[in-house]
């Protein structure tokens, strides 16, 4: 199973305001002149089998109205989650450790999964299981908010494999995850 994150970070590395705000993403600085540009988005997406995502972000994308996603989504949570009708058949509720989770999305025959959601980013990441980790730094300074990462059981080091600028300031950097012991 491959794991990959695909997430934008203010400059002081958080993915939200602390009331879990992200209008500050869309800010009118930052579109850009090439309509055409999404940041190897869509490119991405095409390449997974399902998303899995924190309670926290579910809520998050459940408040926008219109369900963006085409691909299964697994919400993790340890609650018990009344899924909206529309959503019957089109959102997994999984609760478990991130390797139950990986166990039983590959039953399901999924073999590239997105992983979203601060918490649970930093949980793939402890447990050694995030191959591509592939950041949008905004160019912002937020001060606080919900981080992307957090406390990590040993250092985890990071092989830089791109980097790209774009004429609005936000520069993507796709990094793999070198895990002690792991090939
Ligand atoms: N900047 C960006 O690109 C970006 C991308 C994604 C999200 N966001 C934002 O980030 C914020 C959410 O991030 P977050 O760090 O607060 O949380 P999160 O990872 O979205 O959600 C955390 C919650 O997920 C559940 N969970 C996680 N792992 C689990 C597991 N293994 N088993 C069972 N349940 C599990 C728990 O919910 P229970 O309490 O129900 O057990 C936990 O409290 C939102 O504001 C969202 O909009 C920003």
């Amino acid at each position: 199973m491959k794991c990959s994150v695909y997430i934008a970070t203010s400059l002081d590395g958080f993915i939200a305001k602390p009331d879990g705000d992200i209008e500050w993403l869309d800010h009118p600085d930052y579109i850009l002149k090439d309509k055409k540009e999404d940041f190897g988005f869509y490119a991405f997406m095409d390449s997974v089998d399902a998303l899995v995502m924190g309670r926290h972000t579910f809520e998050k994308v459940l408040s926008f109205g219109e369900w963006p996603y085409e691909k299964p989504v697994i919400v993790l949570s340890s609650k018990n989650i009344a899924l909206p009708e529309h959503l019957q058949g089109k959102v997994l509720l999984m609760n478990g450790s991130p390797e139950e989770i990986v166990k039983k999305s590959t039953e399901s025959g999924f073999r590239h999964l997105y992983i979203d959601g601060g918490k649970t980013i930093q949980q793939f990441l402890n447990a050694g299981l995030i191959d591509v980790i592939t950041i949008t730094r905004i160019p912002v300074l937020l001060g606080q908010g919900i981080p992307l990462f957090g406390e990590t059981e040993y250092d985890i080091n990071l092989e830089l494999i791109s980097c790209s600028e774009f004429e609005n300031g936000f520069v993507m950097l796709t990094y793999e995850p070198i895990y002690p012991g792991k090939t």
